[in-house]
C-alpha cells in the first residue's frame, strides 16, 4: 500500500490511498491499495490517477457521461434485461410505478425516433433504443407521473454505463409536439405516453467523467 492519507477516490469511489497528506481537490494524486499497474487515467478532479481504476471499475454514478456515438457491437439480451430491471427499481410517488417501456430495435422504427426532434438524431445510430412511457389513468398521486419516469431513466442510464454500455437522454416529454410523434412511432396515446427516448450501445469512444462537484452549492444551517 502507497503511504499517505488513506481516503476515497472522488470519482470511482474505491478505497485509496493518497499520496498527498490532505485532500486538495484537483491537486493530488492517489494510488489504490496494493496498486501495481500504472494505467493512467483520470480522476473527477482532473488529475491523473496511477491506479487502477479502469472504467468498469468506476462508480457508474461518477463516470456516466452522456454518450451519442455507438459501434456496430450488438448488445447482449442479458444487458438490455439488467436496464430494463433498474428501470423498475426506481422510488415512485406511493410506489404508484407508472412505467411501461418499450424495446426498439426495429430499424425503420428506430430511424423515425431519432426524428421526434432534432435533438433525437443520435438515436438513429443505436441498435437497441429503448423508451421508457408513463401511465395517465389509475395513478394514484397522477401529479407525480413524469417524475417517477426521470427517476426510472437516470437509474436506467447508470446503469448501462455500470455494463459499460452508453446511452443519453434524448427528451420527449414535456414537449407536447415530441410526445405526439413518438407516441405515434410506438403506436400509443391516450392513457400511455412516451416518456424519454435511449439509444442503448458499446460507446464509440470512451468519455472523461466532468466533476462537477461546487462546495458553493451546499447551504448548511
Ligand atoms: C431532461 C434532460 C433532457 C435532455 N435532452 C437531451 C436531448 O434531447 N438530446 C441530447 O442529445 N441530450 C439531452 N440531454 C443530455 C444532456 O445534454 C446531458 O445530460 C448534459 O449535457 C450533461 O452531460 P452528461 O450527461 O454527459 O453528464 C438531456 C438531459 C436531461 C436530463
Amino acid at each position: 500500500m502507497a503511504g499517505g492519507k488513506e481516503t476515497n477516490c472522488p470519482l470511482c469511489g474505491r478505497h485509496c490511498s493518497a499520496d498527498a497528506p490532505s485532500c486538495q481537490r484537483g491537486k493530488e494524486y492517489f494510488r489504490t491499495d496494493g496498486a501495481s499497474e500504472t494505467g493512467h487515467t483520470r480522476h473527477g478532479c482532473g488529475t491523473h490517477c496511477h491506479g487502477r481504476h479502469k472504467h468498469h471499475h468506476r462508480d457508474p454514478v461518477f463516470s456516466r457521461m452522456s454518450i451519442r456515438n455507438y459501434t456496430d457491437q450488438p448488445v447482449e439480451a442479458e444487458k438490455i434485461d439488467r436496464i430494463l430491471r433498474a428501470g423498475m427499481a426506481a422510488p415512485s410517488a406511493g410506489n404508484q410505478q407508472p412505467w411501461e417501456f418499450f424495446v426498439v430495435t426495429d430499424k425503420k422504427k428506430i430511424k423515425e425516433l431519432s426524428g421526434v426532434s432534432e435533438y433525437s438524431v443520435c438515436a438513429a445510430e443505436a441498435s437497441v433504443v429503448i423508451v421508457p412511457c408513463y401511465r395517465t389513468e389509475g395513478l394514484r398521486f397522477p401529479v407525480f407521473d413524469t417524475i417517477d419516469l426521470a427517476c426510472a431513466t437516470e437509474n436506467m442510464l447508470i446503469e448501462a454505463a455500470a455494463l459499460g454500455l452508453g446511452s443519453v437522454w434524448l427528451s420527449v416529454a414535456p414537449i407536447e409536439e415530441r410526445i405526439k410523434k413518438a407516441d405515434e412511432v410506438l403506436g400509443i396515446g391516450d392513457d400511455l405516453h412516451a416518456f424519454v427516448i435511449l439509444p442503448i450501445g458499446y460507446p464509440m469512444k470512451e468519455r472523461d467523467p466532468q466533476d462537477r462537484f461546487d462546495e458553493d452549492r451546499i447551504h448548511y444551517l
